[in-house]
């Protein structure tokens, strides 16, 4: 038997009860892994709550590291011993041990801690893609990136530095203006006492930005396409204050032909050869310093409720990760 959380219903951060599962032996095309760090992210709040509904009674959590204890029939990504980790489908990562599809497995370099495997992978996979499939950034680019101080923040900000780009961020407080500056933003807005769209605009002469990557979603959404210039992009790739509105698609005309897409990280490393190269391109960033995971948050897996309130209460910074 393992602990592992596991839901009945969806609801409130109480709707995760700490459980002894029997995890059995892996299937085909699966390993088990017994995991050394959880990594929290969003999306798993979407899944608490029901928004992005699942059959249930389910599990939660989709990032992890660990070591392989067992591989099923037909298994050539990974061995028995190997150090992996993973961001994906199935939920189920808020365990102890558990079964997972190798072709969502990764090897982690020895260099990487299982901590660090565990915080990056869901976060640091997704600011590759976006900043290098949704839309190929060059150096001299600016863009507005929304919840510069979260997790998948702290990244952008860092990787955004690396390549030359021109970041503004958005936050929520002073000291999460102070964090995402010291991590490499170029300019830093408290959409909380500042008007985002006004400073924006001050801040580019009037030009305003080519690209937005908004996962605020409700709050944000119409005063994140007034910082696009004609035929700029507009990523919306999460709803942290709630799902965006429906919307007219004459707002984008009306504001000179923009564009708009609603991108997600499993449809990006949907194939092995995606998931490989993106993930070498995450482990170089990290290897060679450019990019560091910063790890605010540590909590036990036990203790999980109070993690998930302390997320959706703006209250983290960084990355959060759980011990098993
Ligand atoms: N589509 C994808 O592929 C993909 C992949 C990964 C993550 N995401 C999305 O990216 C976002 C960041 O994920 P993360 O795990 O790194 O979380 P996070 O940024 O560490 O936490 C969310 C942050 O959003 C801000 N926020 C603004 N309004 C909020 C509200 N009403 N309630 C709660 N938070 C609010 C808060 O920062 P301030 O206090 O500074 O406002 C908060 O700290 C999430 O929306 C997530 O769903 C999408």
């Amino acid at each position: 038997m393992a602990k592992a959380i596991r839901m009945q219903q969806t609801g409130g951060p109480e709707v995760m009860e700490y459980v002894d599962v029997d995890v059995g032996e892996p299937g085909p095309g699966e390993a088990r892994v017994r995991q050394h760090a959880i990594g929290l992210n969003f999306i798993d709040v979407y899944f608490r709550t029901g928004l992005y509904p699942q059959p249930l009674p389910a599990g939660l959590g989709m990032e992890g590291a660990g070591v392989v204890e067992a591989v099923g029939a037909g298994v050539s990504e990974v061995r028995v011993g190997d150090r992996v980790a993973y961001a994906g489908r199935p939920n189920g990562a808020y365990a102890e041990l558990r079964n997972m599809p190798t072709a969502n497995l990764v090897k982690l370099p020895d260099a990487i801690s299982f901590e660090t495997g565990a915080a990056m992978m869901l976060q640091g996979l997704t600011v590759q893609y976006l900043f290098n499939g949704t839309v190929k950034l060059k150096r001299g680019d600016t863009i507005l990136f929304h919840a510069a101080a979260g997790g998948v923040g702290l990244i952008a900000c860092q990787w955004a530095k690396a390549i030359g780009v021109n970041m503004i961020g958005t936050v929520g407080s002073d000291e999460k203006a102070a964090l995402a500056r010291a991590h490499g933003c170029t300019h830093v807005i408290n959409y909380n006492t500042e008007n985002f769209v006004e400073r924006v605009k001050e801040i580019t002469n009037g030009e305003k930005v080519s690209v937005v990557y908004d996962s605020i979603g409700k709050d944000t959404f119409i005063g994140s396409l007034d910082c696009l210039r004609p035929l700029g992009m507009m990523v919306s790739f999460g709803s942290a204050s709630g799902p965006v509105p429906d919307f007219s698609l004459a707002e984008l005309a009306s504001r000179g032909s923009l564009f708009i897409t609603r991108p997600t990280l499993f449809s990006y490393a949907s194939t092995r050869p995606a998931l490989e190269a993106m993930a070498a391109d995450l482990f170089e960033m990290v290897t060679s310093g450019k990019v560091k995971i910063d790890i605010h948050q540590r909590y036990k897996l036990a203790d999980v409720a109070q993690a998930h309130r302390d997320l959706e209460a703006r209250k983290t910074t960084g990355s959060t990760i759980l011990v098993p």
